[in-house]
């Protein structure tokens, strides 16, 4: 018997604190059996009863670490859990799990959960968007909680503005993609390369490209959210790569090459989102190259095509390309999916604004003689979780 999903509730001092109430109700009536725990914070409790919720779950409500210490609360509750979802999150309470506090249950929980973590703000517009409200909530997003914004509309000080608990139809609708996902990918091993390379031509020059990582690291997270796995094989960058997954920098191609070799043959899947440079410089100086006035004539010699390379060895791995291209661009994917023996290739225009280094993408993959499924535009985050869906679809069928 596949036992019934639980959800977390967390529920911090806010006036939104009452639409939880009714957040709940939903939940319970909804028919696909999930369990609901509830957990208040002190705060929370001068807003609205425990008794509201215990009532509507017919399950205890959780206030306090002190309550039954011996059983851990903090740490039971979020194992026993699928997803935690705190509706409202408040200010205050962001800043604490973005600073890693823990001084009550709920905090303490939430920095214990090794489950999708998905926060509904709610508080004033200025409060909202106060710098410091704003880092920290980057700071949770790079750790991988997922933040429904907030919305406009009328806020409690009688005006109107940002601020409002998001509206139960998009709270619900994050709660369900992440139940959906869950441990799809348990016991998968999954290989991803990210970022740029950079070629040195002296000890402080270098051929790069303007690539973040952010698709590659996106994928990485969210695999890792179904319970892979997950090496992210990842380039120069400025971003964070995502908890619970294992990093292995790299600097140049062909310390991708090596790495990929030892790490992405034999994984279950392997996604190359690396922006590769193409070519290295074929002399590597060791003193740095001093300007003449003259013109420098540097030669280059191609790199190594990493994914090509794995697509020759690869056995039982479901190979994924990337292509970044800006024109006759499905035509040329198609050949580089033949080419280079890959399973599927997703399909990246990086005219315009898309592509490198923008929060948002555009996807198309492809796969086989004529497969094709339009991913859409959004953010990589989005995206990630679209790609990740279709290709479990198509590692099943293959
Ligand atoms: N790739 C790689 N190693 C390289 C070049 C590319 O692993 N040396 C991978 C990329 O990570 C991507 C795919 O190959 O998944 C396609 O890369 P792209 O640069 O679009 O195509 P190329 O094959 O390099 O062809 P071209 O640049 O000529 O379009």
């Amino acid at each position: 018997m596949v036992a019934k999903p639980r959800i977390l509730l967390g529920v911090s001092g806010g006036i939104a604190a009452y639409k939880a109430a009714a957040l709940t109700s939903t939940l319970v009536q909804r028919g696909n059996g999930v369990e609901v725990d509830v957990v208040m914070t002190a705060e929370a409790e001068r807003f609205i009863t425990p008794l509201t919720f215990a009532s509507l779950t017919a399950r205890p409500v959780y206030t306090s670490l002190w309550d039954l210490p011996e059983r851990i609360p903090h740490i039971r509750l979020v194992r026993e859990a699928q997803v935690v979802l705190v509706v409202p999150a408040t200010a205050n309470l962001i800043a604490k799990l973005a600073m890693g506090i823990a001084d009550d249950l709920l905090t303490a929980a939430l920095l214990a959960a090794r489950i999708p973590r998905i926060l509904a703000p709610a508080m004033n517009e200025a409060m909202y968007e106060d710098p410091a409200t704003q880092a920290n909530i980057a700071a949770l997003r790079s750790r991988g909680y997922e933040i429904v914004e907030p919305e406009r509309g009328f806020l409690a000080e009688r005006e109107r503005g940002v601020g409002r608990l998001p509206s139960e139809e998009r709270i619900l609708e994050a709660l369900d993609r992440a139940l959906a996902r869950r441990q799809s990918l348990h016991g998968k091993r999954v290989a991803i390369t990210a970022g740029p390379t950079r070629e040195p031509f002296d000890p402080v020059r270098f051929l790069s490209n303007a690539s973040t990582g952010s698709t590659g690291i996106e994928l990485a997270r969210e695999a890792a959210l179904r319970g892979a796995s997950v090496t992210l094989l990842l380039g120069p960058t400025q971003l964070e790569p995502p908890a619970g997954v294992s990093v292995v920098r790299i600097v140049t191609a062909d310390e991708l090459y090596e790495a990929a070799l030892v790490h992405a043959v034999g994984a279950d899947l392997t996604i190359a989102t690396a922006a590769v440079a193409d070519w290295r410089p074929a002399e590597h100086r060791e003193s740095k190259l001093s300007k003449s006035g003259e013109d420098l004539t540097v030669r280059l010699e191609p790199n190594p095509d990493v994914l090509a390379a794995l697509g020759k060895c690869k056995r039982s791995t479901f190979l994924v390309g990337f292509a970044a291209e800006t024109g006759e661009h499905e035509t040329r994917a198609r050949e580089k999916l033949a080419d280079k023996h890959l399973d599927a290739i997703a399909v990246n225009d990086v005219r315009g604004e898309r592509g490198f280094g923008t929060g948002d993408n555009e996807l198309v993959l492809l796969w086989g003689a004529d497969g094709r499924r339009e991913l859409g535009r959004s953010d990589k985050k989005t995206l990630a979780a679209r790609l990740l869906d279709a290709l479990e679809e198509l590692m099943q069928c293959s």
